[in-house]
């Protein structure tokens, strides 16, 4: 290109991103063009997830993505902070190994709707706690973009207290359930074993389809990141408890997918017991095993009453 070209083309870029900031600024602020501020967290719903909240310091650039992916690899701390959990053998370069592995069956890039300007991403988080029964909150769920059950949270016979409408479905293999064609399922490895489990269920080939074939959709299998895991545990949950609960992952999660948040079915019923809403408590004790389990539920209700996330108690 010719040199005054060159210069001129500067120039109508210039003059392109000048535009573009007046347009923006005519309907919002101009805080999104500011030096060294993050990248845009704007939305287009009323109240935005991450908007000015100096307070709200958990979500920023340098904390890790939150889905694997085939370029975003771990690094040597988070994978032993991780493997220590079930005091794995298996070492890193065998961990590495499995995650190429993975990625020649799964989507190498997460399915995630980025945050944009003219969006506004409306998740509903639901537990499973016994709170829903008889919540009349099924309408209510199934009216979010994003829906994200947990574990073993069904809604075949329950839609009018927890919905109709799975978009995300987060387990781990001792607790997975088959999914439909439409839903993602969200791997919690807590293991290396949990990633060779995902690559047995979907390449035991077409023949042994018994269960391979039914589990979920291979397209939207989306798995979380151990790295990701491990900022939960020490930047949300201050350390508490051993390693965090898939409930409260998934609330983690929430945060970073979502522009709007509301959560359903977490913490005790109204008698006070931990119960699930699809079945009859045998065990009357609170139990969060390696989970500091209130803790994290203070962790919600704390965001609750910063007025950043919308807690739904049930009855
Ligand atoms: C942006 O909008 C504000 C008022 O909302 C105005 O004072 C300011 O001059 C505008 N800036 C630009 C660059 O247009
Ligand atoms: C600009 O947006 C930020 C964050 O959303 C907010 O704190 C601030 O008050 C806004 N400024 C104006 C002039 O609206
Ligand atoms: C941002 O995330 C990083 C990575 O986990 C963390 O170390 C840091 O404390 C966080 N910063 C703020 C301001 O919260
Ligand atoms: C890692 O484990 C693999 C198989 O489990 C083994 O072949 C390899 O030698 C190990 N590498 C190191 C550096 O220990
Ligand atoms: C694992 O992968 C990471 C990222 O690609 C790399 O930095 C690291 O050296 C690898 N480690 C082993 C032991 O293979
Ligand atoms: C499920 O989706 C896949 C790809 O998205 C498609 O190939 C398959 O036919 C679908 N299966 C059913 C039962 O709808
Ligand atoms: C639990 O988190 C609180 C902060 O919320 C912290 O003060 C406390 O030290 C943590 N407890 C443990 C056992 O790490």
């Amino acid at each position: 290109m010719l040199p005054g070209l060159r210069k001129i083309s500067v120039l109508t870029s210039l003059l392109c991103i000048a535009a573009i900031a007046v347009f923006f600024n005519s309907s919002r602020n101009l805080s999104v063009f500011s030096l060294g501020s993050h990248k845009s967290s704007l939305c287009s719903c009323h109240k935005c997830l991450t908007d000015g909240d100096p307070r709200f310091t958990e979500i920023n650039t340098s904390s890790p993505k939150p889905f694997l992916s085939r370029k975003i690899m771990i690094s040597e701390d988070d994978f032993n902070w991780w493997k220590r959990i079930y005091s794995e053998r298996y070492n890193f370069s065998f961990y590495n190994a499995t995650v190429v592995n993975i990625f020649k069956t799964f989507p190498p890039v997460p399915d995630v709707v980025e945050a944009s300007p003219d969006r506004c991403r409306t998740c509903a988080v639901v537990g499973n706690s016994g709170n829903l029964k008889g919540s009349h909150y099924g309408p209510l769920i199934d009216f979010h973009d994003v829906i994200i059950r947990i574990n073993r949270g069904r809604t075949k016979g329950f839609e009018a207290d927890v919905g109709k409408r799975t978009t995300h479905h987060v387990m781990y293999p001792e607790s997975a359930v088959p999914l439909d064609n439409t839903t993602h399922l969200v791997l919690v490895p807590f293991k290396i074993k949990d990633l060779l489990w995902l690559l047995q269920k979907f390449n035991q080939g077409e023949n042994s389809a018994v269960n391979s074939k039914r589990m979920a959709n291979k397209d939207l299998v989306m798995i979380l990141s151990p790295a990701f895991m491990k900022y939960v545990h020490e930047i949300w949950l201050s350390k508490n408890g051993s390693y965090p609960s898939t409930g409260f992952l998934t609330f983690a999660l929430s945060m970073f997918i979502c522009d709007e948040v509301s959560v359903f079915g977490f913490g005790a019923n109204k008698d006070g017991n931990w119960d699930h809403y699809f079945e009859t408590l045998k065990n009357k004790h609170l139990r969060t095993g390696a989970h500091a389990g209130s803790h994290e539920y203070d962790v919600i209700q704390q965001l609750h009453k910063k007025q950043k996330i919308q807690f739904f108690k049930g009855w």
